[in-house]
């Protein structure tokens, strides 16, 4: 089972559980069933208030992870990915520490969300 902690200078660091192997729950609404107030408004990658940091704590490779062109196109334009950035990961599909929350889906690793 995954371990997500979410943590904000402004509230107490939070850890849950997400589901293993469901591969759809998204990040976004893990938090909101435990009431984590990630800011969020369309819930459909297009406005890019769900913006997260996200990086790996547990000692396993991080996972690959595939980003949707929405959440592509919207991190671009908020300045959290480059262009460089964006090669890269269609040739190492590594995950990119940035990422829209309402889009990823959570796998099976133990994760940082600092929101
Ligand atoms: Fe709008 Fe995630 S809530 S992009």
């Amino acid at each position: 089972m995954a371990l997500v902690t979410f943590s904000n200078p402004e509230y107490k660091d939070k850890t849950v559980y997400a589901v293993a192997g469901s591969h759809t729950e998204t990040l976004l609404k893990l938090a909101k069933e435990h009431k984590v107030p990630v800011h969020h408004d369309c819930q459909d990658g297009e406005c890019g208030n769900c913006v997260v940091r996200v990086t790996s704590v547990d000692n396993k490779p991080s996972m690959g992870y595939h980003l949707t062109d929405k959440e592509i196109t919207v991190l671009r334009h908020l300045g959290k990915l480059t262009k460089d950035d964006i090669d890269r990961l269609a040739v190492d599909d590594m995950p990119s520490e940035w990422r829209l929350a309402c889009q990823m889906i959570v796998r099976d690793e133990d994760i940082l969300v600092e929101y």
